[in-house]
């Protein structure tokens, strides 16, 4: 087998700042035990999230000079059109400055009190749009998609039975439209077969519901498509993401994943009505339509970013190098999301330290081992995330995020050094309680303090 390499070399590098274990016990108790509020300078390797981390080339760069930075009509919008379009065959295209921004317009327009969203998993900020607007959010992924250990190849996949049952039991007219996230964020990172957006997309047509992506991961989708899926090892990645696209009537889309920049979002959409009512939105809270809340720049760089992640040697490299964090953890004797997700590996928080009841945040307990012990920052997905009232969650997950083109091999390495100590001390892993709990999107601002044994 040929060894997969980085397929870039480093042209500009960035110091990393080194702490002690001493300083980090201090930076910790003074964080309240949230990561979310460490300076960025005292965080080693930050694995926080994948999510406008990435590093950009220097096409990307040099595309930045050539920002355009009209308020209307600005060269670099119809570069940036031109490629969303090449890519996904929609014609409509609105620049947003993250995706979010794209949800928070798309949910304003449809959903409302009574109106149900359902998704395979709705990731955090989705749900949290949907639930303002006053309408529901279900989750529907496949049974496997709940189990870290069950093994299949699109854990990501939307049951389809449960979405028609879903469907038969509320009635489509209070279903504004049908999501699936792609690749699946908070199921794993876990990618979702064409035959099954093909399956969603006639259960949306047999009873007249739009079907809508949210797109952030689209390029790391199609690669796995490219990989798994039967029939289509000989397409290119271009080829099945245009299939992807063509299957939606609209999608949103956090450039900051696969559009490989630090800032940018997309909202696509076909329908004429809803389209003319989203610009209205974009321009009252965004910007025109032609920027959307960013620089010219900005879409100089999501333009040339949109091309880069499609290569294919770029795609092997990226799956492959999150692959390998993943089986090493698993070498050690963590239990993991498996198979290894696109963009990130969830650690089983819940098994790693099972003596942390749920109600002491076991995945924020890991969170912050993590980075006690080596300056290593992640996110909690369990009870800190999703516990805020309603059904406990079904998974106490800890995520490694892997930002695009910025850490080597080696930097890996010292990850899987560092989690090969801490598993030797996973028994002395204090519990947390939480002291501060905000209403939206806890995990962004809750405060803890550590209980003592
Ligand atoms: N949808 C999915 C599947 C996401 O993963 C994210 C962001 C969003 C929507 C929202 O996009 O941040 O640009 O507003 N995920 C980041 C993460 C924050 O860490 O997974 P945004």
């Amino acid at each position: 087998m040929t060894r997969i390499i980085e397929p870039f070399r480093i042209k500009v590098v960035e110091p990393l700042h080194f702490t002690t274990r001493e300083e980090r016990e201090d930076i910790l108790r003074e964080a309240r035990f949230n990561v979310f509020n460490i300076h960025a300078r005292d965080v080693l390797i930050d694995l926080l999230t994948d999510s406008g981390t990435g590093a950009m080339s220097s096409l990307q760069w040099s595309a930045i000079m050539q920002g355009d930075e009209s308020y209307a009509g600005a060269e670099s919008f119809f570069r940036f059109k031109r490629t969303v379009e090449e890519l996904t065959g929609f014609t409509h295209i609105l620049p947003t400055h993250q995706g979010r921004a794209a949800e928070r317009i798309l949910f304003e327009l449809v959903g409302g009190e009574g109106k149900v969203v359902p998704n395979n998993n709705h990731f955090d900020t989705t749900r949290a749009n949907i639930e303002h607007s006053g309408a529901e959010a279900v989750d529907l992924v496949i049974d496997e998609g709940l189990d870290p250990s069950a093994r299949h190849p699109f854990k990501g996949n939307m049951d389809i039975g449960k979405l028609t049952a879903l469907i038969e039991r509320v009635g489509p007219d209070r279903i504004p439209l049908c999501m699936v996230t792609v690749t699946n964020n908070l199921g794993g990172g876990q990618p979702v077969s064409l035959e099954n957006l093909r399956a969603v997309r006639s259960v949306c047509d047999r009873y007249g519901i739009p079907f809508f992506l949210d797109a952030c991961r689209f390029a790391e989708n199609a690669y796995f498509i490219k990989l798994r899926e039967p029939g289509q090892e000989h397409r290119t990645v271009r080829e099945i993401v245009r299939e992807m696209f063509d299957l939606a009537d609209g999608a949103t889309i956090s450039a900051k994943k696969d559009g490989l920049v630090n800032i940018g979002g997309v909202l696509l959409i076909r329908d004429k009505e809803l389209m003319q009512r989203a610009d209205a939105l974009l321009i009252l809270t965004e910007g025109f339509v032609t920027y959307g809340g960013l620089a010219g720049r900005d879409l100089e760089a999501m333009a040339q970013g949109f091309e880069e992640v499609v290569q294919e040697e770029y795609l092997a490299y990226r799956i492959n190098s999150t692959e390998y964090l993943g089986e090493h953890l698993q070498e050690i004797g963590y239990q993991i999301v498996e198979p290894p997700g696109g963009h990130a590996i969830y650690v089983d928080a819940g098994r790693f330290c099972p003596h942390i009841l749920p109600e002491q945040f076991p995945g924020q307990a890991l969170v912050c081992a993590l980075y006690r012990q080596g300056g290593i920052r992640a996110v909690e997905i369990g009870s800190v995330m999703f516990g805020g009232g309603g059904e406990p969650p079904a998974t106490e997950l800890v995520r490694l995020a892997i930002p695009r083109r910025v850490y080597t091999k080696s930097h890996i390495d010292y990850v899987v050094d560092t989690c090969r100590e801490l598993f030797g001390l996973r028994d002395t892993l204090k519990g947390l309680r939480m002291t501060n709990s905000p209403p939206y999107l806890r995990h962004f601002t809750a405060e803890f303090e550590e209980i003592e044994r």
